[in-house]
């Protein structure tokens, strides 16, 4: 059973959050593109695909979590100071996707965005690239912990 938690947890963490990461990066000088050229009927449908792709992968997203803390259980590990250490920082990348990353993209998509939008935007982007970057290898190497390699 832990087993099965864990590869939901980790499919759900690249099938999910990688897209958002990709599409997340793309976006800035995307929005910056279409800024550029608001004729170019292109650039407007390719800033509106990748925030679609952002919000919904970040919606599939809460499945990591979820299953995180599942297999957190099953494991018995909920009180470790790596896991406790990496909720934190799950709950911190979440946040500054929902309250820095997406509601920019949607001011840009509606073309209430100027060019120090997609600044602030590329700058929040990365830091939320950074927060779950560490997470993952807080979750590989897992230190201090006594189970598993
Ligand atoms: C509330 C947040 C989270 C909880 C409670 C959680 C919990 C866990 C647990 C208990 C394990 C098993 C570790 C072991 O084998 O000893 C694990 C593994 C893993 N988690 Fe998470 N996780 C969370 C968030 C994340 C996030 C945000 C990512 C990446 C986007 C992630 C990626 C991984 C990966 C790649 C592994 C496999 C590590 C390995 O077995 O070597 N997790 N997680």
């Amino acid at each position: 059973m832990t087993k099965f938690l864990l590869a939901v947890h980790v499919l759900a963490a690249i099938v999910a959050v990688g897209p958002v990461t990709v599409a997340a990066s793309m976006f800035p000088p995307a929005a910056r593109k279409a800024l550029a050229a608001p004729e170019d009927a292109g650039a407007a449908g390719t800033v509106r695909l990748l925030h679609r792709i952002c919000q919904v992968y970040a919606a599939v997203g809460i499945a990591v979590p979820v299953f995180g803390f599942a297999t957190a259980g099953a494991m018995g590990v909920m009180g470790d100071p790596w896991l406790i250490a990496s909720i934190v920082l799950t709950v911190l990348a979440a946040g500054v996707l929902l309250v820095l990353v997406l509601p920019r993209q949607e001011v840009l998509v509606e073309g209430r965005g100027a060019r120090e939008t997609t600044v602030q935007l590329a700058m929040f982007t990365g830091m939320f690239n950074l927060l779950w970057a560490t997470v993952t290898v807080l979750m590989i190497v897992r230190p201090g912990s006594t189970t598993g390699a």
